[in-house]
């Protein structure tokens, strides 16, 4: 058997990890501003992380969602606390995409409808109902093609509105911060009027902080830069610090009923007790005030920089955009000894732990000054 080749790799193997860097298998140190898309939040192999997982595993691992698991609640009474969502309800499932594909069958299901809206340079993850909410042709497979989702242009909101008046939305989508779609953050009104459309509308507002959630921008969520209360809230990545979990928390005046949702693995005991680290450490640590410091610290040295790209982001999430693409600049980062990330030909992508330092973050900024001076931008 041989692996289904559908992921470009680079020719690294890492083979050990701790805090902010990366050790691969030549013995070679990486500074990880990318966190393997965003997933790492607490920091690479983090302690305290490392003995409440082993801890659970030699209690018990596994048990299905048909007994009691006071770790769910352990989670539910944490992650309420520290996002300030104490009153809304939590579904646990074990991914991104499956976060999102629940949160559309809800609102489905609350309003007895089936269009959805999305915006350009979305992006909500590989599955059925999300995808087709995804701005990118490519993949989407025939079967996902669906009239019930409108991809509408990110930030205008009279287009939303013409859509609303024509009937029949269950809910609009939008990210927290769009990620995979460059760093693009949503207009202050734009995000206040889709709160007020979806209410007018009888349509649900569900924000996917797959990516710009847990602490990443410097608030626990990115949409509580703005002044709305979402009805549905999807998250995943940064939730596990890379053990797989995803959530979707739920306006509490939407009622479950038995059968409704579910999963086998969502919300085990493994995930559970990985989540909960991932939360105790980052009160402890005091990560999301660290991810606002340390970036609009990395923010503003970017911009003494002025080399010419645009930057974007809030917290440890930043786009950098380039006129001409950024592949160089990425593997000459890469030779430095630097992971980044990128969005399409031109933008490069910040979105490392959020216990990145401010020492860490001159690391890449001297690397970054050094390599302008040798490309031509
Ligand atoms: C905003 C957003 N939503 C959903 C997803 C899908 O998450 P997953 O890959 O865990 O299915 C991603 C992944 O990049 C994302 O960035």
């Amino acid at each position: 058997m041989k692996l289904f080749d559908v992921y470009p790799l680079f020719n690294i193997t890492p083979v050990k990890a701790k805090g902010c860097y990366v050790w691969d298998s030549e013995g070679k140190k990486y500074l990880d501003l990318y966190g393997g898309h965003a997933v790492i939040s607490i920091g690479h192999s983090h302690q305290y992380y490392i003995d409440k997982i082993i801890k659970q595993l030699s209690q018990i691992g596994f048990y299905s969602n048909s007994v009691q698991n006071p770790l769910q609640q352990e989670l539910v009474d944490k992650l309420g606390e520290i996002s300030g969502y104490n009153d809304y309800q939590l579904f646990l499932c074990n991914s991104g995409a499956e976060a999102n594909e629940n949160a559309i069958k809800l609102a489905s299901f609350v309003t007895g409808k089936k269009k959805f809206i999305s915006f350009s340079k979305s992006f909500h993850g590989r599955t059925s109902a999300v995808v087709a909410l995804t701005d990118n042709p490519k993949i989407v497979a025939p079967v996902n093609e669906t009239d019930n989702a409108v991809i509408l242009p990110f930030n205008d909101i009279e287009t939303v509105k013409n859509e609303l008046e024509k009937g029949g939305v269950a809910a609009i989508i939008v990210e927290g911060i769009q990620g995979v779609g460059g760093i693009r953050i949503p207009e202050q009104h734009f995000i206040e009027e889709l709160s007020f459309m979806a209410k007018k509308y009888k349509c649900l507002l569900i924000l996917d902080e797959i990516q710009s959630g847990y602490g990443r921008s410097g608030k626990f969520f990115a949409h509580q830069y703005f002044n709305i209360q979402p009805d549905i809230i999807t998250t995943a990545k940064g939730m596990g610090n890379g053990f797989p979990i995803g959530g979707v928390l739920i306006h509490p005046e939407i009622e479950a009923w038995h059968g409704m949702l579910g999963t086998t693995f969502g919300g085990n005991h493994l995930a559970c007790a990985a989540a909960i680290a991932v939360i105790d450490v980052m009160k402890e640590e005091t990560l999301v005030q660290n991810a606002e410091k340390t970036g609009n610290y990395l923010i503003e040295k970017l911009s003494e920089l002025n080399a010419g790209f645009e930057i974007r982001g809030k917290g440890l999430m930043i786009g950098l955009e380039f006129k001409q693409p950024v592949k160089e600049i990425r593997n000459l980062l890469i030779e430095y000894g630097i992971f980044t990330g990128v969005s399409g030909q031109n933008v490069i992508r910040l979105l490392p732990p959020l216990c990145l330092t401010t020492s860490e973050a001159d690391e890449f900024l001297q690397a970054f000054s050094d390599i302008l001076a040798t490309v031509s931008v």
